[in-house]
């Protein structure tokens, strides 16, 4: 046995290497698994107990030094010129290409928006997505028992009952008026909350984009000529708009807006249950009493707000029929909006 491994380390001593399978051979002879030091590891139960610990000894010298010689002999190899063939590499390839990832469809149509906005003169705010009662109804003109309040759609905060996260975007609203003098014009992209069932078109979070302007002699028309130019801009200048209307607290007049379904362009089709029109938000002018609550006198200013979803505007943008696959991270989806910005 003692003769073995002074017979290995001798060949180790003096093993050479002057490509890369001679590496390859020494590393199989001495340090893989199937090398004879394993061998000798192997054979460990037959020396007698009283060789053992000089045994082991000799064993363990003998595998670092095999892994020493290897590195020695690597480094050797590698140190030749034009060594890197020698080795297997080829520095001539051309690189692997990286992989470039995906905006997200959410992302790309609220920059889309903020775009269209941006050009008619509107920054952008916003404001916290856990918001205190007050910012979220209160000030926004809900009286004390509406049912948007209850708990069926309304997250609140278990250890704050004042708090709760936000069910709209419209807390912005409140943020920037307050304590502010007008002119204010901004739209408010974000993400709101809503206690529902999540289903292909209902889902506990997501993303509104809300607009405010309030100035002097700001009228319906106003409110009108903007949604029509938004929406001719981002579905296309052949795009019908339609106001119907509708009941918000915090607007008076207010109204749903729906475009043309551009789906099925009129032939009727499930997503516009072959109405051909299609809901994309709701708006109306600013309640005085908003106004009021903001510190800001009603008689001498008026406003509009819009609220819309961002989700069901991509949904229709890109023909997307599920909600749900906007948070599930499904790198087979995501990777469809490659090169769209
Ligand atoms: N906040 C409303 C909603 O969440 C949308 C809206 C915003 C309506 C502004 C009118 C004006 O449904």
């Amino acid at each position: 046995m003692f003769e073995k491994v002074e017979e290995y380390k001798a060949m180790i001593q003096s093993a050479e290497a002057k490509a890369a399978e001679e590496l390859e051979q020494f590393r199989m002879k001495f340090i893989s698994k199937k090398s004879v030091v394993t061998e000798l590891f192997n054979d460990f139960r037959n020396v007698p107990n009283e060789q053992k610990k000089a045994f082991g000894q000799a064993l363990n010298e003998l595998k670092d030094l095999a892994q020493e010689k290897f590195q020695a002999l690597a480094d050797g190899l590698s140190d030749q010129s034009g060594s890197t063939a020698d080795i297997g590499l080829d520095m001539t390839l051309p690189n692997v290409p990286n992989e470039t990832g995906s905006i997200h469809p959410l992302t790309i149509t609220t920059n889309k928006i903020i775009e269209i906005f941006e050009r008619m003169g509107f920054n952008v705010a916003n404001g916290p997505e856990i918001e205190e009662d007050f910012y979220n109804f209160t000030a926004l003109n809900f009286p004390e028992n509406h049912p948007a309040r209850e708990m069926q759609d309304t997250f609140f905060i278990e250890k704050d009952p004042d708090k709760v996260l936000r069910t709209h975007t419209s807390n912005v609203q409140i943020r920037l008026m307050e304590g502010q003098k007008p002119p204010f014009r901004s739209i408010m992209p974000g993400r709101v909350f809503r206690n529902e069932a999540i289903s292909a078109r209902a889902h506990c979070f997501f993303h509104q984009v809300e607009g405010l302007y309030v100035n002097k002699n700001v009228g319906f028309k106003d409110l009108k000529e903007t949604v029509y130019h938004f929406v001719k801009q981002l579905f296309g200048e052949n795009t019908k708009i339609r106001f119907r209307p509708s009941y918000f607290p915090f607007t008076e007049p207010s109204a749903e807006i729906d475009i043309s379904c551009f789906i099925c362009n009129g032939k009727g089709c499930n997503v516009c249950k072959y109405t051909n029109w299609v809901e994309i938000g709701g708006c109306g002018m600013v309640d005085p009493n908003v106004l009021k609550n903001c510190g800001i006198d009603p008689e001498e200013y008026t406003g509009f707000a819009f609220g819309m979803g961002i989700e069901r505007i991509t949904m229709l943008k890109y023909q997307i029929n599920d909600l749900r696959l906007f948070s599930e991270n499904d790198v087979r989806f995501l990777n469809q909006f490659k090169g769209t910005f």
